[in-house]
């Protein structure tokens, strides 16, 4: 008989892929996805720990599966994740009915764990080496990833794929648990990158986005030479079949003169760059150990409006992070006033175990004025957002359409029109009415209305009378 699987899964894109392996993996071994807990005979949480609510949710969640797993002692529940690797046994001691606790650089054991506890050997733990326990090499080897197991049917769009080039983080950010819990920074081999980049292709993927927690660092050394991101690109733009690539999380110190140019000179690559500026603060950055300052981040920007002037650049802020004044703060809007970044993401600072700012630097910025922080920077940025958008009504965008945007009506499989959603080659999201036959072609969309996160248009039709029919 098939065994049942749900996942939950929380967090960044490197969360999505690695639920897309896991489940690629269970269904190897025999596993059928289902679409509620209630259903399955094996709950899997895939978790986030870069702030404490992701992981208060996880734990509330977690806290609603007790009764079901006294009414069904069979059912058997894994914490898969960041939090598995931050939290070990404590997630045991807080939720006492969980079964398996894998960190996200063992995620492969999964099958052989469900084995060990169908052989009564009780709960199972698989987590890597902390950053601590030994030398960089043995630390990063407990950090494996199994990429090349793909499964179509789990990702966002079958026409979009994540693809993993960097697993883990050596920047140490102050603030950021990353490097702990993805352990040290590996790129993974040029080989295995093209290889399963193919495979996506030839699943009819069209759209490829490189992952890495500073995706512009990645780097391969071998005995045959060096290939950085750029290296990387050209490589993969000679595959058919891929229309558009792109590669997040950039780190600004590494997005060099020859990274853009590349991106520049190769149309696939989509101009859009995610670069996170944390803070308009020196002091905070220092604080942060972001590694620049707002002069070398505003030098990079240059370098990229210079290089590629269509292009658009997004960017994170964490607000209220230890020591931020006002004034701080205020450079943090200012920052967001000069570059006029597509859109932000805007976090209040969290505090988190085992980072250097949890055990050096006090969390002393209230919570209602991190709340004040966020919303202000939300709004500057939501009206630059919004003043730029508008500058594309009556343009012409091409779109790679997504499917069915989430409100349309999709209550009648056969309606005619639908609201579709797709993106730009630049990230934007745009909603037309067409049908769900249009999934995964690229389509011109006349731009009609706009607002700070959507553009709203219509499929340009052929100009009939101008073509003499
Ligand atoms: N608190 C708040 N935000 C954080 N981020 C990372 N660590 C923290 C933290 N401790 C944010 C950063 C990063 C994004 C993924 O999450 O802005 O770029
Ligand atoms: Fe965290 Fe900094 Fe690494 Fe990004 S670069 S994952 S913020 S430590």
């Amino acid at each position: 008989m098939t065994k049942t699987v749900y996942i939950k899964t929380v967090g960044c894109q490197m969360n999505v892929l690695d639920s897309e392996m896991v489940i690629a993996d269970l269904k190897r071994h025999g596993y059928r996805v289902v679409e509620t807990p209630a259903e399955a005979d094996l709950l899997l949480y895939n978790t986030c720990s870069i702030r404490e609510q992701a992981e208060e949710k996880t734990y509330s969640a977690l806290g609603k599966l007790r009764d079901t797993k006294a009414r069904h002692p069979d059912k058997k529940i894994g914490v898969l994740g960041c939090m598995a690797q931050k939290d070990q046994e404590v997630i045991f001691r807080r939720a006492p009915f969980v079964d398996m606790v894998v960190g996200p650089g063992q995620l492969h054991a999964l099958p052989q764990l469900i084995t060990n506890i169908d052989s009564g050997e009780g709960r199972q733990m698989a987590v890597s080496l902390s950053r601590t326990d030994g030398k960089q090499a043995v630390v990063a080897r407990s950090h494996e990833t199994f990429d090349p197991l793909r499964d179509p049917s789990q990702r966002p769009t079958p026409f979009q794929a994540y693809l993993r080039i960097q697993i883990g983080c050596d920047k140490f950010c102050t603030y950021c648990v990353v490097p702990n819990t993805r352990g040290p920074e590996q790129g993974r081999s040029p080989a295995e990158i093209l290889a399963e980049a193919r495979t996506l292709a030839d699943q009819g993927c069209r759209e490829i986005t490189l992952l890495g927690q500073t995706v512009n660092s990645y780097r391969h050394r071998s005995d045959d030479g060096d290939t950085d991101l750029a290296a990387l690109l050209e490589q993969l733009h000679e595959i058919d079949g891929i229309q558009r690539l792109k590669f997040v999380t950039n780190y600004p110190k590494d997005m060099t003169e020859r990274l853009l140019t590349t991106v520049r000179d190769l149309p696939k690559c989509s101009p859009y760059l995610h670069v996170p500026a944390q803070s308009g603060s020196d002091e905070v950055l220092k604080r942060m150990k972001r590694g620049y300052t707002i002069a070398q981040y505003m030098e990079m920007f240059e370098r990229i409006e210079s290089i590629l002037p269509e292009a658009a650049v997004s960017s994170d802020f964490i607000v209220g992070f230890c020591g931020e004044t006002d004034e701080d703060f205020q450079k943090s809007v200012k920052l967001i006033e000069r570059c006029r970044f597509k859109n932000s993401f805007i976090f209040q600072y969290s505090v988190r175990g085992g980072t250097k700012a949890a055990e050096r630097l006090e969390d002393d910025v209230p919570r209602e004025v991190k709340a004040a922080r966020n919303n202000e920077l939300l709004a500057v940025q939501d009206r630059i957002s919004k003043e730029d958008n508008e500058k594309l009504i009556g343009s012409t965008v091409e779109v790679l359409v997504e499917g069915p945007s989430k409100k349309a009506d999709t209550s009648d499989p056969d309606a005619a029109v639908v609201q579709m959603t797709g993106r730009t080659h630049c990230d934007r999201i745009v909603v037309f009415d067409g049908n769900r036959r249009q999934a995964g072609q690229m389509l011109d969309i006349h731009v009609d209305q706009v607002s700070s996160h959507t553009l709203i248009g219509r499929v340009r039709t052929v100009e009939l009378v101008s073509i003499g029919l």
